[in-house]
C-alpha cells in the first residue's frame, strides 16, 4: 500500500538530522554482519560505572516504594510528574536565587521535543485573517522564522520545522589565533537580525557539534535582540550546568524573561528514559505544554 501524504506527512518521513544517521548506523551493522565494529552510536552517552549504580539504585528505590503505582500505573499531569518539578524548582531557585513557581517548569519526553513544539508553535506560518472563503491552509499569515544564531549547530534542527522554509541559520565569525592553532566561532552579529519575522531563536549551549559556548555577553545580547519583538530563545543546555554539566569552558546559564533553559537527562546516562525539562516565562511554558498535550492526548 501507498497512502498518499500530506505537506506534514511528507515532511515528517524525511530522514533528517539524526535519523540519517541512526539509518546509517544501523545498515552498517545489518551489512557488516559478522564482522567487529565499535559502535559509537548517536550521541549515547559513555556509560560510567558509578552514574549506572546511581540510576539502577534509584530505580530500585521506586521499585519498591509506595510510589511506584503513581509512577508507573497512572496517567500524569501534562506538566510532568510533580515531584520531579518540585525537585528542579528548588534546586534551581537554591542554586541561581531565582524566584521560579512551577508553572515555570514543563517535563517532556526527551528535550529535543521541546524545539520542535517550540519551533512549530511559534515558527512557520501564521494565521490569516479570518476572510472567507478562507484558504490559508498551513501555509496562509506571514512567515515567522526558526533562527539559528550560530551555524553550524545541531543536526536535529535541520528537521525542526513542519515548514522547512521557516529555519534559517546564521553563518559565524571566527576569532581565529593563528599562533595557538586555535579559533573561537562568534555570532556575527551584523548578520543576525531578529525582528517581527522572527518566531523564536535555537541555539544549544555548549554546542554539539562544535563544542563552541556562546559567552554570556553573547547570550544577553541574542535575548536583548528578541526582547522588544516578544521572540523566546531556546537555549539547549543539554550538556550544560546545572547537569550534566559537560562543559569544558566556564559559564553559567543565563535566565531571562523570554528565555527557555532546556535540559536533558540524557547526557547525565538516561537517554532511554526519555527526559527533558524546560524552565522559563509561564506563558511560553504553557504554549509548550498545550502543544505536547495535543500531541499525544492523555
Ligand atoms: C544538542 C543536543 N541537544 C539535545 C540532545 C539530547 O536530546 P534528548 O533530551 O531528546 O535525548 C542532544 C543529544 O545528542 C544534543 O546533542
Amino acid at each position: 500500500m501507498n497512502p498518499a501524504l500530506t505537506q506534514f506527512g511528507t515532511q515528517m518521513s524525511h530522514l533528517t538530522g539524526v535519523r540519517a544517521i541512526m539509518k546509517d548506523i544501523i545498515e552498517t551493522l545489518r551489512a557488516g554482519r559478522g564482522q567487529e565494529f565499535i559502535n559509537l552510536s548517536a550521541g549515547n552517552p559513555v556509560i560510567l560505572p558509578e552514574v549506572d549504580q546511581l540510576w539502577r539504585d534509584s530505580t530500585a528505590e521506586l521499585l519498591a516504594s509506595a510510589e511506584y503505582g503513581e509512577v508507573v500505573g497512572h496517567y500524569g499531569s501534562s506538566q510532568g510528574y510533580q515531584p520531579l518539578i518540585n525537585a528542579v524548582l528548588a534546586d534551581f531557585n537554591r542554586r541561581y536565587g531565582l524566584s521560579l513557581t512551577d508553572r515555570n517548569i514543563l517535563i517532556t519526553p526527551g528535550s529535543q521535543s521541546i524545539y520542535f513544539y517550540a519551533a512549530n508553535a511559534f515558527g512557520g506560518y501564521t494565521a490569516p485573517p479570518p476572510s472567507p472563503p478562507y484558504q490559508g491552509g498551513a501555509r496562509g499569515g506571514s512567515l515567522k522564522h526558526i533562527v539559528l544564531p550560530l551555524s553550524p549547530d545541531y543536526t536535529g534542527y535541520g528537521g525542526v520545522s513542519l515548514i522547512p522554509e521557516a529555519v534559517i541559520a546564521c553563518k559565524p565569525t571566527l576569532d581565529i589565533d593563528a599562533a595557538a592553532h586555535r579559533f573561537k566561532y562568534r555570532p556575527d552579529f551584523s548578520q543576525l537580525s531578529i525582528d517581527e519575522t522572527t518566531g523564536c531563536v535555537i541555539f544549544s549551549r555548549p554546542c554539539n557539534p562544535t563544542g563552541n559556548v556562546l559567552t554570556d555577553d553573547e547570550v544577553k545580547k541574542i535575548a536583548a535582540l528578541a526582547a522588544p519583538f516578544n521572540v523566546p530563545i531556546f537555549i539547549d543546555s543539554a550538556y550544560g550546568p546545572p547537569f550534566p554539566a559537560l562543559n569544558f569552558t566556564e559559564m553559567t546559564p543565563i535566565f531571562g524573561d523570554n528565555i527557555v533553559h532546556c535540559m536533558s537527562l540524557s547526557k547525565a546516562g538516561l537517554p532511554g528514559e526519555r527526559i527533558g525539562i524546560a524552565i522559563g516565562d509561564q506563558k511560553i511554558i504553557q504554549v509548550l505544554e498545550s502543544f505536547q498535550t495535543n500531541m499525544c492526548i492523555h
